[in-house]
């Protein structure tokens, strides 16, 4: 076969740069979040995240991610209701949850249920914007019976129904506790699902519009996006800080325990982050909001426990602009909501999934295959030696 020279019309390759982690380099343009991390500001479509925090709903905020306005009040109700008329699950996926060995962590349940809603989707391969907007909303719905409802299989519970009458949050709390939560704990987890439904380019969001791009489907996007989200360096870190609370115990042994980690150049997980070079918008508001929520429900000491830790941080790593993220004050919120530890990671999914599928339908807007390239550093002209030469 002849070699065919390229057309003599090809651009030059422009020459690529080495970015290790990516953290110089914009993969995508999206209308819903803009963060300065600087400065320290998170808006959704313009809105300051705090303002949202206050005054929005879960509901409200997912329709102005994916509309980039504000809902008026008929068309929030029709919002609601459509989400609403979703949240039951398929029947089939009731013998699919209880296959899930009941060792597995919700994280692991999570990935693989989100999964099996594909199989179960005769739109799952249509990627027309309308279905694609259908499964969105299908996929925000129903997320909160998957993780409920896993929880329950292991706990050895019978499988419950959402409850069409409440908001996401309010649905999802009594499917798993089996009892209405009071409206004081329905407005902590909605204002905790508002503060982590999106934020620009993270790791999982990323992934999600990776996988989109290859014109994949949703449900293979939204896989990739929670496999992601698992590790502890982005959304896994919320159960690590738990972890590393209850390991810490009582304020008195914070001081050695955090110098003991800094010295060893170990992570304090729930602070740092690649684009904040000063304290998460999110966590300013979290921090105020778990002690209203730690005082409300006899949490306080975990609340002191977590407030001297960000002060010894400040003092030690606020200069190198390490400083607390979302996930420091979820841990003490959710935990102060009663929820299992291992639960937190998936409540971060609950609400990120209105982002990452936003994000996808954005990319299909005006696609492009995403494919960085690597530097390839191993040897050249290695010649093949025959297996019984070796
Ligand atoms: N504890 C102690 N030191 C830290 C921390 C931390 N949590 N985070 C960063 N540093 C240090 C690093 O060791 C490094 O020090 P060096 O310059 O002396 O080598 C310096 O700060 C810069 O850190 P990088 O790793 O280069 O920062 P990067 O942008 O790659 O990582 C990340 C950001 C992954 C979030 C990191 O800060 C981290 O691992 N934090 C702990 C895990 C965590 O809380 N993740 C949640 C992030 S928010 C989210 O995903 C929702």
């Amino acid at each position: 076969m002849t070699a065919t020279a390229a057309p003599s019309t090809s651009p030059a390759p422009s020459k690529p740069s080495w970015d290790k982690g990516l953290a110089n380099t914009i993969a995508a343009e999206t209308e819903m979040s803009f963060i300065d991390g600087a400065k320290g500001i998170l808006e959704y479509v313009g809105i300051e995240i705090d303002s949202l925090a206050r005054n929005s709903t879960f509901e409200e905020t997912v329709f102005l991610l994916w509309n980039r306005r504000l809902p008026k009040r008929d068309e929030l109700a029709a919002f609601e209701a459509s989400l609403r008329a979703e949240y039951g699950l398929p029947s089939e996926m009731d013998d699919f949850i209880r296959a899930i060995p009941k060792t597995a962590t919700p994280m692991h349940a999570l990935r693989t249920m989100i999964s099996a809603l594909g199989t179960l989707d005769p739109e799952a391969d249509d990627d027309s914007l309308e279905a694609n907007q259908r499964k969105a909303l299908k996929l925000v719905a129903k997320t909160p019976a998957l993780i409920a409802n896993f929880d329950r299989h292991r706990s050895g519970k019978p499988l419950a129904k959402p409850d069409a009458s409440q908001n996401i949050a309010g649905s999802f709390l009594t499917m798993l506790t089996g009892q209405k939560p009071t409206d004081a704990m329905n407005r902590a987890l909605d204002v905790c699902l508002i503060l982590h439904a999106d934020h620009g380019l993270n790791a999982s969001t990323f992934a999600a519009r990776v996988t989109i791009a290859t014109l994949s489907d949703m449900y293979s996007a939204m896989t990739t996006a929670v496999g992601t989200l698992k590790g502890p360096l982005h959304g896994g870190a919320n159960e690590e800080v738990m972890v590393m609370l209850n390991e810490i115990g009582s304020i008195d042994r914070v001081d050695a325990y955090i110098r003991a980690k800094l010295a060893k150049k170990d992570l304090v997980m729930g602070f740092g982050h690649r684009v904040y070079k000063t304290v998460d918008p999110r966590a300013t508001y979290l921090k105020t909001f778990s002690k209203q929520v730690a005082s409300d429900t006899g949490n306080m000491k975990l609340y002191e426990l977590s407030h001297a830790i960000e002060q010894l941080m400040a003092a030690e790593v606020g200069p190198k602009g390490i400083w607390p993220n979302v996930d420091f004050y979820s841990a003490t919120t959710y935990h102060s909501l009663g929820l299992k530890l291992d639960l937190f990671t998936p409540m971060f999914a609950m609400s990120r999934m209105s982002g990452w599928s936003g994000h996808c339908i954005e990319q299909l807007r005006d696609n492009r295959l995403i494919r960085p390239m690597a530097s390839y550093v191993g040897p050249h002209g290695v010649a093949y030696v025959l297996m019984a030469s070796r």
